[in-house]
């Protein structure tokens, strides 16, 4: 067994189950597999020091780029969907128009905006956003070893890749679906190019980006990660898949998601800032331990 899978963070509904997928994979070999993982809140901190770190949204919200008027509306909406979006007692049917209306309206006030493509990078570099710890390993040990890394996001696309630029971890195995702004000649921003991406059409994404999937179809083995039972369909347009391992990040109301996330999820990290867990798995995976 992993050592770092008897971490105090570490929860597990079948150890044994955890420790057979991880043989056949281990048996399967590196280059078979890929990962599959969300952004917001999987990749980046929920938190630190006590203090919650921003999501790509967030980052925009807080920045110069947008006026005060537009930064209490987006303020507004955060506190009234947000609460929703991590609500274990209702269902996904009744979230998912509701989550469809707070990225409507999202990207409609950011839009009136007038944000410019060339101050991105400074919002960026003036936010909070941070990776969690052991980003660097992950990144570098996947790029290292030619493994993909498909990441999948409702954030904003031109924002995540700013956010992992700065960071030096945008290798070339790293391809992001996400939402991304559409520019006029004049730099500035006008709309959301193409299907909009939330929590809970990842499956739709997968499914439509097949072209991508088909690309990897020599890699049945999949480690999924994400912090919500949306992303747990990221890998859906996976053909043949023989392994799954998914670890999911259970960030903000532990006591009431915590069954839900076990029944769901192969490894839940509970409270766990860091890529400790994940980046065992990957040099298990990939014969470094
Ligand atoms: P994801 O992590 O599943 O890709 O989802 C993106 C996160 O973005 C989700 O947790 C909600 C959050 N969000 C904001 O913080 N502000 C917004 O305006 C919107 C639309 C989403
Ligand atoms: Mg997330």
């Amino acid at each position: 067994m992993i050592p770092e899978l008897s971490n105090p963070s570490v929860c597990m509904r079948d150890p044994q189950r955890v420790q057979e997928i991880l043989q056949s994979m281990v048996k399967a070999g590196s280059n078979t597999l890929q990962v599959i993982s969300d952004f917001d809140m999987t990749l980046t901190r929920f938190a630190y020091n006590g203090k919650r770190c921003p999501t790509c949204h967030n980052i925009l919200d807080n920045s110069q780029l947008i006026t005060d008027d537009c930064k209490e509306q987006l303020k507004e909406l955060l506190n009234t969907y947000y609460p929703i979006e991590i609500d274990s007692t209702r269902s996904v049917e009744e979230k998912l128009p509701l989550m469809v209306e707070w990225w409507t309206k999202a990207h409609e006030l950011l839009v009136q905006q007038k944000i410019k493509k060339d101050m991105l990078a400074l919002a960026v570099r003036e936010s909070e956003a941070m990776l969690r710890e052991g980003y660097q390993l992950f990144f570098d040990h996947l790029y290292e070893h030619s493994i993909p890394l498909l990441i999948f996001s409702a954030g904003i696309g031109d924002i995540l890749e700013e956010v992992i630029r700065q960071a030096n971890v945008f290798h070339p195995n790293v391809k992001v679906f996400s939402n991304y702004m559409d520019f006029d000649e004049t730099g500035l921003l006008k709309a959301f190019k193409g299907e909009l991406i939330h929590i809970y059409n990842k499956r739709e994404g997968a499914l439509l980006n097949t072209g991508h999937f088909q690309e990897l179809r020599t890699r049945p083995n999949v480690l999924l990660m994400g912090d919500s039972l949306g992303d747990l369909t990221m890998a859906d347009g996976v053909q043949d898949m023989e392994n799954i391992l998914k670890i999911g990040y259970l960030n903000d109301k532990v006591a009431e998601r915590k069954q839900s996330y076990l029944d769901s999820y192969d490894i839940v990290l509970v409270e766990d800032e860091t890529l400790e867990v994940p980046n065992a798995v990957l040099l298990y995976l990939t014969g470094n331990k």
